[in-house]
């Protein structure tokens, strides 16, 4: 599943002990395996080899651009939702022909630029959106191509912050109006309609609601067909759900097995854009305990990373493993957990000042001394991506390991980086 595994009492990252590079790198930082993300690309692949998809990793899972060109050299694509995340693409070395570009509020400067490029469509959100290109592709003279995004108003059985394809949400566009769209399409004479978008949630780990929400979608091609409008894209999105805790999220191969005679049945090229089934677990954050406080009602462990850092637990109550990067004092078990009679009752806090400022809450882990490294599992997507400056804390570096060797993938930030951009006004001073 992935390749940070214990070899004796200490962790490894692929042929690397966590401890000997923490020594190099100040903690708190991200610490990647390429070999873990490439393996999952290769996956998903493979899985879909019978109909050779475009695979898009959504950036948004992680945008570091040596996570990016890995992938991009094994052939994937990239799936962007912002200028920036445009920006960086094409730092990758992806080619602008394997760009997909969704997002509701995509601004005209936006357009432009993803039109100068020439990425290989948008994922279009709405009508006022189809208008928006239609007028900036014909200020800049070109045609553009366009997937219409649709709602199919489907329950993922995932959180509802992640849920996106029901009809409370803002995102996609309904089968009625799109049909509309489709009809009146010669209106829009700077556009090429010709493909179909869904995406209906992160974390699902069943393959009922994809199956239920492509062959609405698949339906809805066929009714098209009979108004001889013809479609070249089918982007079935992400949403791929992967092992935080206990889950048991369907395989690549059992994902592919369920969607494919339907995807078939199409007859178009499909697009695909896992984040998190690639990145996610192919990403710790190492933390360092700084101090143990006990209180009557509670043990706090407090680390050196916070929220700021991995904002998941407060945010989506989300689960992360914790484990310790080196078992000193106790013996345990060969899933690297502490026998349970060695273990206590913690909370895993960082030094915010919020009470959300947490990784884990009465969590059984090992016994824990300061000055002792935690390893905080499955933190490859949404991660880093979704990591800020609170607290004016600097974001952390970012490492990638190949084998035995380590790269320093992103600097960690410096104080000046925090002040970066601001000023005093004159008249203050
Ligand atoms: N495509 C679109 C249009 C998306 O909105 C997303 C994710 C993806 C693809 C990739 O989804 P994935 O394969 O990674 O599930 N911050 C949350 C997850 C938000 C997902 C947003 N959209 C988290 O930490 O759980």
């Amino acid at each position: 599943m992935h390749d940070f595994k214990y070899k004796g009492n200490s962790l490894y990252c692929e042929s690397i002990r966590v401890e000997d590079l923490s020594k190099k790198v100040a903690t708190p930082f991200y610490l990647y395996s390429y070999k873990t993300l490439i393996d999952h690309f290769r996956k998903l692949k493979k899985a879909f080899r019978s109909i050779n998809p475009l695979i898009c990793y959504s950036m948004k899972a992680n945008s570091n651009l040596a996570i990016c060109s890995s992938l991009v050299k094994e052939g994937a694509g990239l799936d962007i939702v912002s200028g920036g995340e445009l920006f960086k693409a094409t730092k990758s070395g992806v080619s602008p022909k394997k760009i997909v570009y969704a997002s509701v509020g995509k601004t005209q400067k936006e357009i432009q630029q993803a039109l100068k490029i020439g990425i290989l469509f948008f994922n279009v959100e709405s009508e006022a959106e189809l208008e928006n290109i239609n007028r900036v592709a014909r200020n800049l003279k070109k045609d553009a191509k366009v997937a219409i995004r649709i709602n199919p108003d489907v329950e993922p059985k995932t959180h509802q912050y992640i849920t996106t394809g029901r009809l409370t949400n803002k995102f996609g566009i309904d089968f009625r109006t799109a049909k509309n769209i489709f009809l009146k399409r010669k209106e829009f004479r700077n556009l090429k309609i010709n493909g179909l978008h869904i995406h209906i949630g992160s974390q699902i780990i069943k393959s009922a609601p994809f199956v239920s929400a492509i062959k609405r979608v698949a339906n809805f091609v066929a009714e098209l067909k009979k108004e001889l409008i013809d479609l070249e894209f089918l982007n079935i999105g992400g949403g791929l759900g992967i092992i935080y805790k206990d889950e048991k999220p369907q395989t690549a191969d059992e994902f592919a097995k369920a969607v494919l005679p339907i995807l078939k049945q199409t007859g178009l090229k499909i697009i695909l854009e896992p984040g998190r089934f690639i990145a996610g677990n192919a990403g710790i954050l190492v933390a360092k305990v700084l101090y143990i406080k006990k209180t009557k009602a509670k043990t706090f462990v407090i680390v050196d990373a916070g929220m700021n850092d991995l904002i998941r637990p407060a945010l989506y109550s989300a689960y992360h493993e914790i484990l310790p990067i080196e078992h000193r004092a106790f013996p345990r078990l060969r899933s690297g957990q502490a026998s349970i009679e060695h273990r206590k009752k913690v909370d895993i806090v960082g030094p915010i000042c919020e009470s959300a400022d947490f990784f884990a809450k009465d969590r059984l882990l090992p016994r824990i001394n300061e000055g002792d490294l935690l390893a905080i599992m499955g933190a490859g997507a949404y991660g880093f991506s979704m990591s800020s400056n609170y607290n004016c804390r600097s974001r952390v570096a970012e490492v990638m390991v190949i084998k035995n060797k380590f790269f320093i993938t992103r600097k960690r930030e410096t104080y000046n980086d925090l002040i970066r951009g601001e000023t005093i006004p004159s008249i203050l001073k």
